[in-house]
């Protein structure tokens, strides 16, 4: 059995979130169905803020931007990584204020630029091309814009390749070579304020070391560019931990050890400097990763070559199992006290072989109408969801205090419809 981590608990055989039972979940609102804890996204958010009293959190809204987490971060104080105008826009509404955003992105839109400029918010510069393009911008709206340029600073990590980010050969950043002289050429440029600089070494990180590899990188930057002449004001170190999936005890870290592993080194050489930058985190995972499940109901139950169970949800829903092959635990939600029966492979309803989310799981008996909870799907989970296969996404539920309530209805066919136009030969 998992371990419960505070939120998820057994009662009567159900597997309860946030005090509610998910069966009972199930019943009301229907599967597929996303559900998350509000208290638990609170206490992930300030497992960061104690850990980093003096940083500035700036939530990565694409883990998950549904509106109503992005409203109880903005209530928290966090800010936020934005990397679409959809994002900025969301995170203001949110209540997010302009001067804790970054727009984030390697090949935004001039429309993109113009809003941020527009609106006062802080741009991570991807290239010079995009240097070039802000100051044509902000020189045009007589405005000036900070930037950061997010930097690659070619540290390995053990992820999945996919969201490996800060390797030599991956589309982010400018090369750590080109840094000194791209801040000189910035310096320079109308409409341009060099005040920053990011890096985002790739997600899911269970060990703490690439951080600090990566702070001791960027901190050699940030002397080169003191060496100019130019006083950074904020170092933006990106995301945040990973999350143990498995369940199989391995102890992961926290961020008090993220804190730890960094901190020193981030102190000890700013003060070498005699400079006092802000530092900031983008995590996203960490807040919202362990908050939510996804509830699907068994539609089928087949002996074949495995013993595939057929459920309401698929990558449609979650993609990151056939995406990244990654792991999500598996709980019968409604026999979640009954022991392992067999071994079952739980596949979506999509029509695709990689619609698979979890693979050979021993788990209690299943039968057609039992409920299967995916746990920490609240990251990358909702958020890279699809209409695929002509499905409809499914709705979304938060739970606070033992009530639970809707927070985005489920889509119908009038919304697979919704945008599509006959061309006038056709109707
Ligand atoms: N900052 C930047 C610039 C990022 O690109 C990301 C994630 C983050 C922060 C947040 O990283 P986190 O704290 O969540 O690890 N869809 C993949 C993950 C893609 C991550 C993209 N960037 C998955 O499902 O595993």
């Amino acid at each position: 059995m998992f371990t419960i981590k505070n939120h998820l608990e057994i009662r009567n055989a159900h597997l309860i979130i946030g005090k509610v039972d998910t069966t009972v979940l199930a019943e009301r609102y229907g599967t597929p169905l996303y559900v998350t804890n509000e208290s638990r996204i609170v206490e992930n958010f300030m497992a960061y803020r104690k850990a980093f009293p003096e940083a500035d959190i700036y939530y990565a809204a694409k883990a998950n931007g549904s509106f109503a987490i992005l409203r109880i971060l903005a209530r928290e104080g966090a800010g936020a990584d934005v990397f679409s105008y959809g994002e900025l826009y969301m995170a203001l509404l949110a209540g997010i204020p302009h001067e804790k955003l970054l727009f984030n992105g390697n090949s935004k839109t001039d429309f993109e630029l113009k809003k941020a400029v527009e609106l006062g918010v802080k741009v991570s510069v991807d290239s010079r091309d995009e240097l070039h393009t802000l100051s044509e911008i902000a020189q045009k709206a007589g405005k000036d814009v900070e930037i950061a340029f997010r930097v690659n600073p070619d540290v390995s990590t053990k992820t999945h390749p996919k969201i490996s980010t800060g390797l030599r050969t991956s589309k982010f950043g400018i090369p750590s070579e080109e840094v000194v002289s791209i801040y000189r050429e910035a310096s320079v440029l109308p409409g341009i304020s060099p005040t920053g600089i990011h890096c985002h070494i790739g997600s899911q990180i269970l060990d703490t070391a690439p951080f600090r590899e990566a702070t001791h990188k960027m901190m050699d930057l940030v002397e080169k560019v003191a060496a100019l002449g130019i006083e950074l004001k904020f170092v933006d170190m990106g995301s945040g931990l990973g999350i143990p999936y498995k369940k199989d005890g391995t102890q992961t870290p926290e961020p008090q050890d993220h804190a730890d592993a960094i901190l020193p080194v981030f102190e000890e050489r700013t003060k070498a400097l005699g400079i006092s930058p802000k530092l900031i985190l983008e995590p996203g995972r960490y807040i919202v990763g362990d908050t939510t499940i996804l509830l699907a109901h068994v539609n089928t139950v087949k002996k074949a070559a495995k013993n595939f169970v057929g459920v309401d949800a698929g990558f449609n829903l979650l993609i990151r199992p056939t995406m990244y092959d990654s792991y999500h635990y598996a709980v019968v939600a409604n026999k979640a006290a009954s022991p392992p029966g067999e071994t079952y492979t739980i596949v979506g309803p999509i029509c695709e072989t990689g619609d698979i989310l979890a693979h050979d799981r021993a788990l209690p008996r299943i039968e057609k109408g039992d409920l299967i909870a995916l746990l920490d799907a609240g990251a990358y989970g909702f958020s890279m969801s699809s209409q695929y296969n002509g499905r409809p996404r499914c709705a979304e539920v938060l739970v606070k205090n033992g009530e639970a309530e809707v927070i985005r209805s489920a889509e119908d066919v009038g919304d697979l419809m919704a945008k599509q136009r006959l061309p006038s030969w056709l109707v």
